[in-house]
């Protein structure tokens, strides 16, 4: 091992628990993937025209650092109507590589060495990562199934020390699919207000909401100026290959992490930015039929594993389903592994995603119906034999 030239930081961290799957998927035939965590669809066609028409007409070139206004303006004007929350788009919105540069710009932004992050799990394996990275301490708190994975606010309080900088909260969630209640979310408010903290709320799955209200957290009274939005365009307008995202927040934060933007990436990719414009103005009509296609595989995911005697709650967001793997006697990271050897069906254990994960499975139905239906039946074989 020459591990010595890596920083520690990084030496020390473990590879994401979802690689290794996708390593042994791709060395089979014929397997179904519900592992990856990214919609099936291909881009809307106005948002790749939109795309292609950028590039024809010369935009090969940077951006300003904070993005193209017309994107943020058409952003901040859509954040307003749809959630009643106002950021000014000439200050307070930094359009990123990704809502994964978002999460780290605002880890490196704000952490100093032993600052301490709130993590409700299990999460985006991101979270922990960006955290460390930036030299932090992410402190996980569990969330149980007896709560619909929501998190617990008093365990929330009880982690907070002297040390504590940050919560940072992402719901709808992945990889549960849980959304947080209005309620819970007024609490993380308040502890932020008492305790002087910052929040993260990282709503990159905001329009894929099953039957629910998305609760836009900086929308929430008194939280506007401690809080950083995080978002995306990949989950909600199928867009993960263009690589776009943002983050939003008052400018004496947005200023801090424009800065670390600036010298590590300088602008967002100039193309997607024109395509994410596109998608703002002109996507909602395609958002709402792949929450409506997202919505009927849902239910015939959740119900079928639950038939199958893996208890699955009902995820109300997000386009996951997390069962319990466990109650077959094999735990989450064997039971992935036989599954995916002996079925060919790729789920990802459930201790990925941190505390509180061990004994589920993340299993993503943004896949077309025919091979959810195909999943289900040799899921219940593998089953069956146990
Ligand atoms: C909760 C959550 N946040 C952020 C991201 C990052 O997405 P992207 O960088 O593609 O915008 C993901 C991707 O899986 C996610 O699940």
């Amino acid at each position: 091992m020459r591990d010595h030239y890596l920083s520690r930081r990084v030496a020390g961290m473990k590879p994401s628990g979802i690689r290794k799957f996708f390593d042994i998927a791709a060395t089979m035939k014929d397997v179904i993937s519900l592992g990856v965590g990214e919609p099936d669809f291909t881009t809307p066609p106005p948002i790749l025209k939109a795309g292609i028409n950028a590039l024809n007409s010369g935009q090969t070139h940077y951006t300003s650092n904070y993005g193209i206004i017309e994107l943020r303006r058409a952003l901040s004007k859509h954040l307003e109507a749809r959630y009643g929350v106002h950021y000014n788009p000439e200050t307070e919105i930094v359009i990123t590589v990704g809502g994964s540069e978002a999460l780290n710009l605002a880890a490196i932004a704000l952490l100093n060495p032993g600052d301490e992050v709130i993590i409700p799990t299990p999460c985006f394996v991101s979270y922990q990562a960006a955290v460390i990275l930036a030299g932090g301490v992410a402190v996980e708190v569990p969330c149980k199934i007896e709560n619909n994975f929501d998190f617990d606010p008093d365990q929330i309080r009880a982690a907070i020390t002297p040390r504590t900088k940050a919560i940072l909260v992402g719901f709808p969630s992945n990889p549960t699919g849980a959304v947080s209640s209005r309620e819970h979310l007024l609490e993380i408010a308040k502890m932020a207000e008492e305790h002087d903290l910052i929040v993260l709320s990282d709503e990159i799955y905001d329009r894929l909401v099953y039957g629910v209200e998305h609760v836009c957290y900086p929308a929430l009274p008194g939280t506007y100026d401690r809080t950083l939005l995080l978002g995306g365009f990949s989950k909600d307008y199928a867009m993960t290959g263009w690589r776009i995202g943002y983050v939003a927040g008052p400018e004496h934060l947005i200023n801090g992490l424009l800065r670390v933007h600036q010298f590590m990436v300088m602008s967002a990719p100039t193309v997607a930015q024109y395509a994410g414009l596109e998608a703002l103005l002109n996507g909602e009509p395609y958002v709402q039929k792949m929450v409506a296609e997202y919505d009927r595989r849902r239910k015939l995911l959740v119900s079928g594993l639950n038939q199958i005697g893996l208890a699955t709650f009902e995820p109300k967001g997000a386009f996951y389903a997390f069962p319990k793997v466990d109650v077959t006697g094999l735990d989450d990271e064997t039971f992935c592994d036989r599954l995916l050897k002996e079925e060919h069906v790729a789920i990802i254990p459930g201790n990925s995603f941190g505390a509180g994960g061990e004994g589920f499975a993340r299993a993503c139905y943004a896949t077309g119906y025919d091979q959810l239906e195909e999943a289900l039946e040799r899921i219940e074989r593998f089953v069956g034999k146990l």
